[in-house]
């Protein structure tokens, strides 16, 4: 994981302004460089999932509403379907648990989204409930369900715990 710098900028512009990078349900992003600059380096906290060769195959970004920290996230198409995003979500909720005074992190995502859905279930997420026409995507006002991990309900951090079996 690694946190977002001024080089990285362009990068994500392209991933962003790319419909296969957005998925089936969020539309691409039209701003221009400063406007990626602003959300990127100082609206967000915004992270770039790293493979072990230093390959940047996606983000999660992270913005503070009160006490909650909310994430949204996603990687390139052909790094889907092999495990990265759930490791890079419960890396995540590990990280923002230890290092943020926050009470819970909340994700919301498209009811029709199962592979998102899947990532949040076996990262320990609960799914809270429904809001309606939320999400303006398509065409169309999208329903999404609302996830959210509590302080309470994460514990101990999981991917440390599974990597060296130091931390009980
Ligand atoms: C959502 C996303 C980050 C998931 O990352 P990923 O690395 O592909 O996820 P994983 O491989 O860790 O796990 C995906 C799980 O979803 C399941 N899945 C994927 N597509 C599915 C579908 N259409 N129906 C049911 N389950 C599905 C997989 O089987 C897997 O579950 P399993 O481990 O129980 O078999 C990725 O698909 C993505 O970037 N999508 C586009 C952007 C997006 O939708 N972002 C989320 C916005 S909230």
């Amino acid at each position: 994981m690694w946190i977002a710098e001024k080089d990285d900028v362009v990068l994500v512009m392209e991933w962003w302004c790319d419909a296969r990078y957005m998925g089936e349900y969020q539309d691409v992003m039209t701003k221009t460089l400063a406007e990626f600059e602003k959300i990127i380096l100082e609206n967000t906290t915004f992270y770039l999932i790293e493979k072990k060769d230093g390959v940047k195959i996606g983000h999660i970004a992270g913005w503070m509403i009160g006490r909650t920290m909310e994430i949204g996230f996603a990687l390139i198409p052909s790094e889907r379907g092999k495990g990265y995003g759930t490791e890079a979500i419960r890396l995540m909720v590990d990280y923002l648990f230890l290092t943020k005074d926050i009470v819970r992190i909340q994700v919301t995502t498209d009811v029709r989204n199962m592979a998102s859905q899947r990532v949040l279930e076996k990262s320990g997420f609960v799914k809270e409930g429904t809001m309606r026409k939320y999400f303006y995507a398509k065409g169309d006002y999208r329903d999404h369900f609302l996830y959210s991990i509590l302080r309470e309900e994460w514990k101990e951090p999981k991917i440390l715990t599974e990597t060296t079996g130091k931390i009980k």
